[in-house]
């Protein structure tokens, strides 16, 4: 018999595309109804997976195209921009958070409405009917609250990567890093931002830091955190922090295939259209925002004239794929062409 040599490359390759191509084509299967570990009764007797599939496709809504042309752009970003795939691991699947009663998975991103999206979801997979707003910010935050897909098993992932429908909300690059800088560099309560992050940035970008600016980390300025940003150095040390860090880092939209995407622009009607494909718009209703502390495009645009032009394309270019694969244009404030 003919003991065939195969290159373990080729062989790990193969292996590789097969299982995201497993991810990729069962995601739009109308797979047979099997809500996990479904407790409690049900209204709907279809997964939200069914219920985004069982539309006629020549009977689409204008909100149902939007959503799938989202998608068809995410694919081909995808397609043009990655080059070498790989298998999705465990540890890339720490910020999907799991329902097992519904069949859904969120990927939050942190500063894009996700304090909110974790209320929601504590009072779909509680036992309480509650108002998500009488959930406490911080208790929605406090890890093991809500379960993770990096804590079940492989056969476990991969049966809700199938089965679940899968969804994600971003927001404008650059609109969300300049709200995480203002978040947790420009308040006063925010210490440990402070310590942990802010004595390291005025450190290495701050010519002759006072030592109580170096004790304290309480001043950085958004063009210190830009440096920071931007610097080597910074990724090399460890990963950026969650608040800073890319959507695609985060959620990993190339390997693991969203059924929806929704956006910060149209918050509100996204997700109740997530929650009316769960069947439960009738139980809760997605908490409007107080929209009096938001970061406005026009307040970012005021944040990057202190930027210089190297810098302002440094920085595009590390937020690039996020800009690229949600369709956000380059911004006009920007100087470098
Ligand atoms: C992408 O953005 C452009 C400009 O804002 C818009 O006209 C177009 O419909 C968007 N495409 C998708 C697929 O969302």
């Amino acid at each position: 018999m003919r003991k065939p040599k195969i290159n373990r490359m080729v062989l790990a390759m193969c292996l590789g595309s097969f299982i995201m191509l497993i991810f990729y084509f069962q995601s739009h299967l109308k797979v047979a109804q099997d809500g996990g570990q479904a407790r409690g009764p049900r209204k709907s007797v279809r997964s939200p997976l069914q219920a985004l599939y069982t539309t006629d496709p020549t009977e689409l809504s204008p909100l149902q195209l939007m959503h799938q042309s989202r998608r068809d752009l995410l694919e081909d970003v995808c397609q043009s921009y990655t080059h070498k795939r790989r298998v999705l691991i465990p540890e890339d699947l720490k910020h999907l958070i799991v329902d097992d009663r519904h069949g859904l998975l969120y990927c939050y991103v942190p500063k894009v409405a996700c304090t909110n999206w974790k209320r929601v979801l504590m009072v779909l997979t509680g036992d309480s009917q509650r108002d998500p707003l009488q959930i406490p910010a911080n208790e929605a935050h406090v890890p093991g609250t809500l379960r993770t897909l990096s804590e079940y098993s492989i056969s476990e992932i991969n049966q809700r990567l199938r089965t679940y429908l899968k969804f994600v909300f971003v927001r404008e690059p650059f609109e969300r890093l300049v709200s995480a800088y203002r978040n947790k560099f420009t308040r006063s309560y925010n210490t440990a931002f402070h310590k942990r992050y802010g004595t390291k940035i005025i450190q290495r970008h701050r010519a002759e830091a006072s030592p109580e600016a170096l004790e304290r980390g309480d001043d950085v300025s958004f063009s210190e955190f830009v440096r920071y940003l931007v610097d080597p150095g910074t990724q090399r040390e460890e990963p950026f922090n969650e608040h800073w860090e890319r959507v695609h880092s985060l959620c990993h939209p190339c390997l693991i295939h969203y059924n929806i995407l929704g956006k910060y622009e149209t918050l509100q009607q996204d997700s109740s259209y997530v929650l009316k494909l769960a069947g439960v718009d009738g139980e809760v209703t997605f908490p409007s925002s107080a929209k009096s502390t938001r970061t406005t495009a026009d307040m970012v645009a005021s944040y990057f004239k202190d930027i210089s032009s190297a810098y302002q394309k440094k920085l595009y270019n590390l937020y690039k794929m996020d800009f690229l694969l949600f369709n956000y244009s380059m911004p006009a404030y920007l100087k470098f062409t």
